[in-house]
């Protein structure tokens, strides 16, 4: 009979040999991985490190609930490897989600797609007979949408989505749609929708956007974090500018709890930020 001080002492020392497989194994990589980082369920074993992370050569992180982290910047381990930091990103897209209330056939557009991480969920809710337009400036992020987009469909079927690289900030990319030809648009923590250009720019950029939107379709915009001053627009000042744009009426989604604000000892090398962050917001704006 094994004495059962042994069998916990075995489980004990299996328990810290699977769990160091989850802990960063190489401090001062990057993740970030809502944003630019990469998912590949099929060659990330949880629980493992040195995952591979499919069509990026550059990503080379750790496994995080099936999916592969890696990317670009330091950003200290304490913090992305918080589980509760991931949560916030899960519920968060939940809550964009459940606020589409997407069926199929609706026709959606994702401004500042990035990597995809909404559009393929949503494109997955659409069926063959919707439509997804998805844009951005960034050749490096259409990238990763079109892989993301193309390892989905060998999965599950997916809505057509057509992807549009805009040409300036303030480029909606789907100027040629017919007005009112769209259910959905979504604008979520695409930091380049700021205040870094002249207000009336925005103002007119929304005002086309929405005016593509049908009677009774929504907009959701949503930033998680604003830095501030320069950064983002306040809630009460997003709401002011859809209104100068003619959008519709908004209202503010409340948010689930949040990722704690960046109070962290940060490594060397790596400066604070100048402002502390300031939580963000979701509006939803009917047309
Ligand atoms: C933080 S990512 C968000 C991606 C995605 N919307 C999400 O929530 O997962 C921001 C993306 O917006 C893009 N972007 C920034 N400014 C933009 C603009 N003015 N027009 C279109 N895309 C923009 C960036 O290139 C980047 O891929």
């Amino acid at each position: 009979m094994v004495p059962i001080r042994r069998v916990l002492a075995a489980v004990a020392v299996t328990y810290a040999v699977l769990s160091a497989g989850e802990r960063v194994t190489r401090p001062g990589y990057e993740l970030r991985a809502w944003w630019y980082g990469d998912a590949d369920a099929r060659t990330c074993v949880p629980g493992r490190v040195g995952c591979r992370c499919a069509a990026d050569d550059r990503c080379a992180g750790t496994c995080r609930r099936g999916l592969c982290f890696g990317a670009r910047y330091p950003v200290p381990d304490a913090y992305l490897y918080r589980d509760d930091a991931q949560h916030d990103v899960e519920r968060i897209h939940a809550l964009v989600l459940a606020a589409l209330d997407l069926t199929p056939g609706l026709r959606v557009a994702d401004l500042g797609a990035g990597p995809g991480w909404l559009t393929v969920p949503i494109a997955q809710r659409l069926g063959p007979d919707g439509r997804v337009w998805a844009t951005d400036l960034d050749d490096h992020a259409l990238a990763r949408l079109r892989a993301h987009l193309d390892d989905a469909r060998t999965r599950r079927p997916l809505a057509p989505v057509e992807i549009r690289r805009v040409t300036a900030p303030r480029d909606t990319g789907l100027d040629d749609l017919a007005p009112a030809s769209l259910d959905r648009v979504l604008m979520i923590n695409v930091f380049g929708f700021g205040p870094d250009r002249p207000r009336a720019e925005t103002v007119s950029f929304l005002a086309r956007v929405c005016r593509l939107v049908r009677p009774g379709g929504r907009v959701l915009y949503h930033q998680d974090w604003l830095r501030r001053p320069e950064g983002e627009y306040p809630v009460d000042a997003m709401r002011a500018i859809f209104r100068d744009a003619g959008c519709g009426r908004t209202r503010e989604r409340p948010m689930p709890a949040h990722m704690p604000p960046w109070s962290w000892a940060l490594p060397d090398g790596i400066a604070a930020p100048a402002h502390p962050m300031e939580r963000g917001y979701l509006l939803e704006v009917t047309r």
